[in-house]
């Protein structure tokens, strides 16, 4: 939609925040991205794929590359091993339904997580006890100064618990146009012993699950927590669970015995952010037309409102009441663009 020269990205931001920008093109193939890098008017751009990782806190001036390269197909593949390719405009679900029709395991721990495949790797998606970076083989890349392409193995991407290079040394070097994946056709390793997967399995009524199992208990526990942003907008987890010294977790739980937390390595643990904003009272608790969800507090969502800086001052009167009863700051795992 255009108004006063300006495109609004109300419908490309799952929050449906009214944010416009001056400039818009939908890009989908490979070669359109590398000649709309090289072109001066878009150097600047902000590059759009789901919309499902953003918060618009005001209107933009630069303009938008919205990324939707479609196509998923297997590349190369051993007797144990397929590579798929997928373009990063795909939906980062259609993918792994794809996988699992596929009978391609590796990723349907990974299943409705909202956004594109292109996202999959800046900020190391990942749910119940899986990663990208467990399964990711390599991504094509296209250089946003040069325009040319080069391709991103793990290690270069240096994954972290929702981070990679691309939000650090390599933040706004690149656009990811390709995402390659590593998935097993046989003897599928299942992870099931995270947070209720088993649980709901029993529920299912299976008792030797395959993939196609694992990627509908995944489905059934997220459609039950996480609001459907086709009907109220959100972005799954606004922020990220803290990694704290182990020290400062030792000293809450003298405080808070039950307080739940997960080892990282000798020297952090982390603590979930959905407990920290429960206990600080802020579970279901709506503002007007912002809240944190009822059924799962980390996550932020908009009950009506166009506007991100509403969004944004709910979020920091949130962060506020975690660091005052715990001393913990909150990290936004959402991109901000201000
Ligand atoms: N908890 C509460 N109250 C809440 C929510 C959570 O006390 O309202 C506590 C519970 O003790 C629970 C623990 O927090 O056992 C963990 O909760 P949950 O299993 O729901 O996971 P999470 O740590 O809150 C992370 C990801 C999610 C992912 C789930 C499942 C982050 C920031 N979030 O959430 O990812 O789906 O694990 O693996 O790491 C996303 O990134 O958008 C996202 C939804």
């Amino acid at each position: 939609m255009k108004k006063n020269n300006t495109v609004s990205l109300q419908e490309y931001n799952t929050f449906g925040v009214a944010a416009s920008t001056p400039l818009f093109v939908e890009i989908k193939s490979s070669l359109a991205l590398q000649e709309k890098l090289k072109d001066e008017a878009f150097k600047d751009a902000l590059i759009l794929g789901g919309g499902s990782n953003i918060l618009f806190i005001a209107d933009l001036s630069r303009p938008v590359i919205k990324i939707s390269i479609p196509g998923i197909r297997i590349i190369n593949e051993t007797e144990q091993i397929a590579v798929v390719s997928a373009g990063a405009g795909v939906v980062w679900h259609d993918l792994v339904m794809w996988c699992v029709a596929n009978n391609l395991g590796g990723i349907e721990n990974l299943s409705l997580i909202p956004g594109l495949v292109g996202a999959a790797p800046i900020q190391n998606i990942g749910a119940y006890g899986v990663e990208l970076s467990d399964v990711f083989y390599d991504a094509v890349c296209i250089n946003r100064k040069t325009g040319e392409s080069r391709i991103f193995n793990a290690e270069d991407c240096d994954f972290g618990y929702r981070d990679s290079a691309f939000k650090n040394d390599l933040k706004d070097a690149y656009v990811v146009s390709a995402v390659r994946l590593a998935l097993t056709k046989k003897n599928h390793s299942l992870k099931t012993d995270y947070g209720n997967v088993t649980e709901t399995l029993a529920k299912m009524g299976v008792t030797k699950p395959n993939i196609e199992d694992v990627a509908k208990a995944v489905v059934q526990i997220r459609t039950s927590k996480l609001p459907d942003p086709k009907k109220l907008g959100n972005a799954g987890s606004f922020f990220k669970n803290p990694i704290v010294p182990k020290g400062e977790c030792a000293r809450l739980l003298l405080q808070y015995p039950n307080m739940p937390h997960y080892h990282i390595d000798g020297a952090f643990d982390k603590i979930p952010a959905g407990w920290l904003i429960e206990q600080a009272g802020f579970k279901g608790l709506k503002k007007g037309k912002v809240g944190m969800h009822d059924k799962q507090a980390l996550v932020l969502v908009n009950y009506g409102t166009p506007s991100g800086k509403l969004l944004w001052k709910y979020a920091k009167l949130v962060m506020e009441g975690v660091e005052k009863k715990f001393g913990i700051s909150l990290e936004p795992e959402v991109n901000l663009i201000r």
